[in-house]
């Protein structure tokens, strides 16, 4: 695990000051760059010593058998598996005969660090060879936000106090061997040399690979080049074979001197185009970004951030920590999603494989309702994925004797790929996450277009999925029966609570879409009588609640089940699912994740205060928060019913859990869900900020320790800039127009914002509930140091 402060607290960096061994896979997942299309872990340029080497191109993905004890109908038969892909950030260096390799001689001195502003992984060192040379490296590494293909990394090494042979070795590796991986159900399954040759080519200064998966049949061309500058006699040739090429470059370096060799590196990959239009495609990306060059690279990668940043940012005061992580997680859910196009964006984005490389419904609960306020062209992307795999569905639907689509709960291709019924396909909830990222999207938004052509179909398709599941009882009660929601620990149930709001908010949205694009819904089918039975499962929903305790039921039966023994339940034996088996947890009280909470976040409408309460306290006593999914969510709903320290308390669980390694499997990649419940916890925790109207609705609140919140929100092409103090919150429209004006809620009261004119509203006191939320023991979210030096 990573000890606390292994990355000094600073607003806008996340340093190393000194290479820790013990947790290198941890910092290869912090230390990752992506753009949503390529990605690569935070290696070590030599490659050695390792955690985990990582390269990774979104949906590049090889098929394998999910095999079953005991086939049942219905199980999915294949499952899919992200490849570590050709690896282009290597760079070995040889000092006389000696390869660098921090385990051997002297490391005076190590630093690695993630600038945030211009999206750079700047590494320095100092190192002693066993023979006593001295040598100081300076590498800058960067995957492209403008360049969608392209990856470079500048190296930089200078002789000390003598003078040296150096050979630097500059490489593209196929197929590298993986270490093997543990039981942990999370962690993904390891494919032994998934990819098999093609084609190479070579030239002097560089040269491309090309690789076929032998099952899915996908594509993979890589291709590197390099410019060198060093003293004079530095040689450069290249050679290769089947899985890897390699430029060496040559020289001897007097103390002062310095060899630079930038490399600049491409990949594609295809499922459909030819061997020559893919290897061209790459060598032309890899043009491209010779021709912009190094400095042009940097200051391309510096303005995209620099625009980024102008609309996203959230400053925070007060917690240091928090500003960091926060920063340290929107830059990663960026990095997850901006170049996604069209493609998934995984529970790990791509900086490492846990969970195989899947997405979840992580995407559409969490990560995207950042992106709609913040990047919304990213999440039309997403959504336009999710549409390119509506046949998938409607085929798995058909599958399972439904009509409509049933979404996939972890797949890449858009075919299901969990082999584990309950905590899988019966997740069928996805379908109306997919759904309300639609009408978040298009009600943010207000593209029409993409509602008609896109977002249509996707909410038709998920409203007959509901239609077909659920059932009116004899009276006329509509159930959705034998699912699973939000919480795995609680599987295969009748009427969840979120799953059946959800879905009710689904079938009345797809109804309303439907009558509004009347046309485009004919051409799906869509009769006036299908609408009026949306309209009616929606109205009939079943919404269980125990009048006894007054409080909702997560299902139906939920609170006469037995209660889960926690004071005998030792804190090494959670996460439980690693400890007992399902069939205990499902009999029993424990929840795994926010579950009736969380649908009092996203349907918070239907819900009072006095129940948002009540509930609140039932379920914080029974949650371990066994999936990092759940924090962030806790946090909101404590800010809301009016516990603001703990809700601070979960804000920081949330944003700090990949620099932390607070589930302690930061190693399989970053969690994507969390980092982006940093911003969630934020702007909807303390600034209260719900969006279940087509007005953006705020009822800012702020803990003791955060004395200044401030963050954006895109509402129709304008940026509310909101800025939230101890008494008051201010209203901005950022560079809008005098004529531009938005209205809003602030704390229940219209409030019409116009450009150029900021409003101040006054906070209103929050009083906290008479009654202190517990948690099972051991499980409440860390209180930290709030010192002033942290
Ligand atoms: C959670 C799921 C989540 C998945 C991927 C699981 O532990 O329970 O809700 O989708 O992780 O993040």
């Amino acid at each position: 695990m990573i000890r606390e402060r292994a990355f000094p607290v600073d607003p806008w960096c996340i340093r190393e000051t000194r290479l820790d061994l013990d947790v290198l896979a941890q910092s290869e997942s912090v230390f990752a760059l992506s753009n949503g299309h390529v990605g690569l872990r935070g290696n070590l340029d030599e490659g050695e010593p390792h955690g985990l080497p990582g390269t990774y191109l979104n949906s590049f993905y090889e098929l394998r058998p999910l095999p079953y004890a005991e086939a049942g109908y219905g199980f999915p038969e294949s499952g899919q598996t992200i490849v570590n892909v050709t690896n282009g950030k290597l760079i070995r260096l040889l000092v006389d005969d000696e390869p660098l390799d921090v385990r051997y001689g002297e490391l005076l001195e190590h630093e690695r660090q993630l600038d945030l502003r211009d999206g750079l992984l700047k590494r320095q060192l100092h190192w002693r060879s066993p023979a006593g040379r001295d040598v100081r490296v300076r590498t800058t590494r960067l995957v492209s936000f403008t360049q969608r293909s392209v990856a470079a990394i500048h190296y930089e090494v200078e002789a000390v106090d003598d003078v040296v042979r150096i050979t630097l070795q500059s490489e593209l590796v196929a197929n590298e061997a993986l270490p093997p991986q543990s039981r942990d159900p999370r962690v993904a399954a390891v494919l032994e040399s998934p990819l098999q040759a093609e084609e190479r080519l070579l030239k002097e200064s560089g040269g491309l690979l090309m690789h076929q998966t032998k099952v899915s049949g996908l594509r993979v061309a890589a291709a590197m080049d390099h410019q060198v500058e060093g003293p004079d006699r530095t040689t450069i040739a290249t050679e290769g074979y089947e899985d890897w090429l390699r430029t060496t470059v040559g020289c001897v370096l007097k103390p002062g001197e310095k060899l630079t060799v930038i490399k600049y590196f491409a990949y594609g990959w295809s499922s459909r185009r030819s061997l020559p239009a893919l290897r061209d495609q790459v060598d032309a990306a890899l043009d491209a970004a010779l021709l912009t060059g190094w400095d042009g690279l940097l200051r391309e990668q510096r303005e995209y951030l620099d625009e980024f940043w102008e609309t996203s940012d959230v400053h925070v005061d007060g917690d240091p920590e928090v500003q960091q992580a926060v920063r340290f997680g929107l830059f990663h859910v960026l990095q997850a999603g901006i170049r996604a196009e069209r493609r998934p964006i995984a529970a790990k984005g791509l900086t490492g494989p846990g969970y195989d490389g899947h997405s979840f419904w992580d995407t559409e609960t969490f990560v995207l309702p950042v992106l709609t306020y913040t990047r919304p062209a990213a999440v039309a992307d997403a959504l336009y994925w999710r549409y390119s795999t509506l046949d998938s569905a409607r085929d798995r639907a058909r599958t399972l004797n439904h009509a409509g689509a049933a979404f996939p709960w972890r797949t890449i291709n858009g075919q299901e790929s969990s082999a584990y019924w309950p905590a899988g396909t019966a997740s069928f909830h996805i379908a109306a996450d997919i759904a309300d990222a639609v009408r978040r999207y298009v009600q943010a938004t207000g593209d029409e277009q993409f509602e008609r052509e896109v977002g249509l179909e996707l909410l038709v398709e998920t409203a007959r999925l509901w239609i077909s599941l659920g059932h009116h009882d004899r009276h006329g009660v509509f159930h959705i029966d034998g699912v699973t929601g939000p919480d795995e620990y609680t599987a295969v149930k009748n009427d969840n609570v979120y799953t059946n709001l959800m879905a009710q908010r689904n079938l009345l949205v797809a109804a309303d879409a439907a009558t509004r694009h009347q046309t485009y819904a004919e051409q799906l089918g869509v009769t006036d009588h299908e609408t009026a039975t949306w309209r009616d499962a929606a109205m009939d929903m079943n919404v269980p609640f125990d009048d006894e305790l007054s409080v909702h039921q997560q299902v139906e039966g939920y609170t006469r089940l037995q209660e889960w023994d926690f004071k005998n339940t030792p804190q090494e034996k959670y996460p439980l699912l690693l400890h007992f088996p399902y069939f205990d947890l499902y009999r029993r009280q424990a929840i795994k994740q926010a579950d009736l909470v969380l649908a009092m976040h996203w349907r918070g409408d239907a819900f009072d205060a006095d129940q948002k309460l009540r509930n609140f306290l039932y379920y914080e006593r029974r949650t371990v928060r066994d999936s990092s999914l759940s924090a962030c969510t806790q946090a909101v709903i404590a800010a809301e019913v009016g516990f603001l320290e703990l809700a601070h308390d979960y804000l920081r669980e949330a944003a700090l859990m990949d620099l932390h390694d607070l589930a302690e499997n930061t190693r399989d990649g970053v969690h994507i869900a969390s980092l982006a419940g940093a911003w969630i916890a934020l702007v909807a925790g303390f600034g209260g900020f719900r969006d279940h109207e087509p007005i953006p609705d705020f009822a800012p609140r702020l803990p003791g320790r955060i004395t200044r919140l401030e963050f954006s929100v895109l509402w129709r092409g304008l940026r509310l800039r909101v800025r939230i103090t101890a008494e008051e919150a201010t209203y901005n429209l950022v560079g809008a127009d005098d004529d531009a004006s938005l209205e809003i809620r602030h704390h229940g009261e219209k409030v019409v914002v116009t450009g150029g004119q900021p409003v101040t509203c006054a906070l209103p006191e929050i009083p906290t509930p008479p009654v202190a939320p517990r948690q099972p023991p051991g499980r409440a979210p860390l209180r930290r140091n709030y010192s002033p030096d942290f």
